[in-house]
């Protein structure tokens, strides 16, 4: 493995990176006793699949029934045991999440046993409930709705088209944000969203590139990494109240970035106009304000030195002294949304203490850009005098890990650090400032 050990001049503090491992995700074990569907699998299908997995929906299959879980259970059981389904990304074994909508080991265990014992119905007696939904806002204050419809164009042979939105931000007075829930406007098209606020400046410049191509909003194929000073606010098509405590301060004159990503098969999809629910305090409500730290290497951006050869395998990593972000002030890491394109493999994100010791913030084994979302930490971590931030990705650009588009898996070619057809490396971190 090779590794990138640029630091920019302008970082001071900026020291070599360490080669941190993935943490290990504990063996399944598969036990013996009979599993019942409408006892034991059901409510896990049907409190964790059924959402997405629903008639109309974006999943390619509905999962609302015993007959469909029977015909899809060989695909189920490939999904459940190599945790592609559902799409939360982060490994458990590294830190604990809010709104955690994936499967634990003894629900997975459960589904695999189910399957492997011949997926049968069953005694159909007392059925049990499903799981109780993940996230939901407990309140909504504001809806905000796309102004137009947009109907989405994929590149001819591509069934994605990423499209962001500039929604007016209607408030007068300062505000915070304290949760928000997307609600798709044409559910089979809309696979994932993200939801990001611009500051007045920000959102000017961008206003200035909306229909440019004589369509609604403007393509943003490279994601959050063009929007790098936002601050992202949520994501995922399963939305809900933040984290107790904490809220996003918008000001007056901001604008939300909605950033959708279609998947679309259809040659004449429906227009989409998505709304997003937002639930708000005053602005002088003592929540603690999030603020957002951007943990990537600058040389990679500008200095085009974060490549990938074709047929390679790289890890590249930075490691970096908050306090430039933090401005030396005592703070809580509250969250972070990885970001990555598609030749990424996974992503670590580790804070380094001053004694030696490591916490692991986020580490996601097996990513999918199409999946990419925020998450929120269960539980605050300190930053320490000392301590360091870093990130490290890895990216798999041999033949194997190519992406299909048109039906046809590309050839390898070199990438660097871009938007378009190369990839990224970015963890953005949210942060609260500790009251003295
Ligand atoms: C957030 C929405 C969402 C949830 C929740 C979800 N799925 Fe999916 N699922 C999808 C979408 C969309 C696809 C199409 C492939 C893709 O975009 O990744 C899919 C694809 C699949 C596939 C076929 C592709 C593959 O990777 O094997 C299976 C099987 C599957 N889901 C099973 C499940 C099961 C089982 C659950 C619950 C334990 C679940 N899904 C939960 C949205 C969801």
């Amino acid at each position: 493995m090779r590794w990138a050990l640029l630091c920019p001049l302008v970082l001071v503090a900026c020291t070599s990176p360490v080669e941190v491992p993935h943490c290990e995700e504990p063996a399944l074990s598969v036990g013996t006793a009979t599993v019942s569907w409408h006892r034991e699998v059901r409510p896990i299908i049907f409190g964790r699949c059924s959402t997405c997995h629903v008639e109309g929906g974006h999943a390619p299959f509905a999962l609302t029934g015993y007959p469909e879980a029977a015909a899809y259970a060989p695909a189920i059981r490939d999904a459940v045991l190599h945790k592609r389904m559902p799409p939360w990304q982060p490994a458990s074994c590294c830190n604990q999440f809010a709104d955690n909508f994936g499967l634990s080991d003894p629900q997975i265990e459960l589904i695999v046993r189910w399957i492997d014992q011949g997926a049968e119905e069953g005694d159909r007696d007392r059925p049990a409930p499903p799981l109780p939904p993940v996230g939901g806002l407990s309140r909504v204050d504001l809806e905000l709705t796309m102004p137009v419809g947009y109907r989405p164009q994929p590149k001819p042979g591509h069934v994605d088209d990423y499209r962001c939105f500039l929604l007016d931000w209607p408030e007068e007075q300062p505000v915070v944000v304290s949760g928000l829930n997307p609600v798709p406007g044409a559910r089979p098209i809309v696979h994932h969203l993200i939801v990001t606020a611009l500051d007045p400046d920000e959102a000017e410049a961008v206003a200035g590139e909306v229909a440019e191509d004589g369509r609604p909003g403007l393509p943003c194929e490279g994601g959050l990494g063009e929007f790098a000073s936002g601050q992202v606010l949520g994501g995922s098509l399963i939305g809900g109240d933040f984290p107790d405590g904490i809220g996003a301060r918008i000001e007056p004159g901001s604008k939300i970035l909605l950033n959708v990503h279609y998947s679309v098969t259809d040659l004449a999809p429906p227009e989409d106009r998505t709304t997003i629910q937002f639930r708000l305090e005053p602005g002088d409500t003592p929540l603690l304000e999030v603020k957002p730290m951007v943990l990537a290497n600058p040389a990679w951006l500008v200095g085009g030195a974060m490549t990938v050869k074709a047929g390679e395998v790289r890890t590249y990593a930075h490691r970096v002294d908050p306090r430039l972000q933090t401005l030396g002030k005592r703070t809580l890491l509250r969250g972070l949304t990885p970001h990555m394109h598609y030749l990424a493999q996974g992503m670590i994100v580790t804070l380094l203490r001053d004694d030696g010791t490591r916490t692991c913030l986020l580490d996601v084994p097996r990513w999918e850009f199409g999946w990419e979302q925020p998450y929120w930490f269960t539980t605050p971590i300190p930053l320490e005098p000392g301590d360091e931030l870093q990130v490290q990705c890895t990216f798999d650009n041999t033949a194997a890990n190519q992406p299909v588009i048109g039906g046809v898996k590309g050839a390898p070619r070199d990438i660097a650090w871009g938007s378009e057809n190369q990839d990224m490396c970015a963890a953005f971190l949210a942060f609260t400032e500790v009251e003295e």
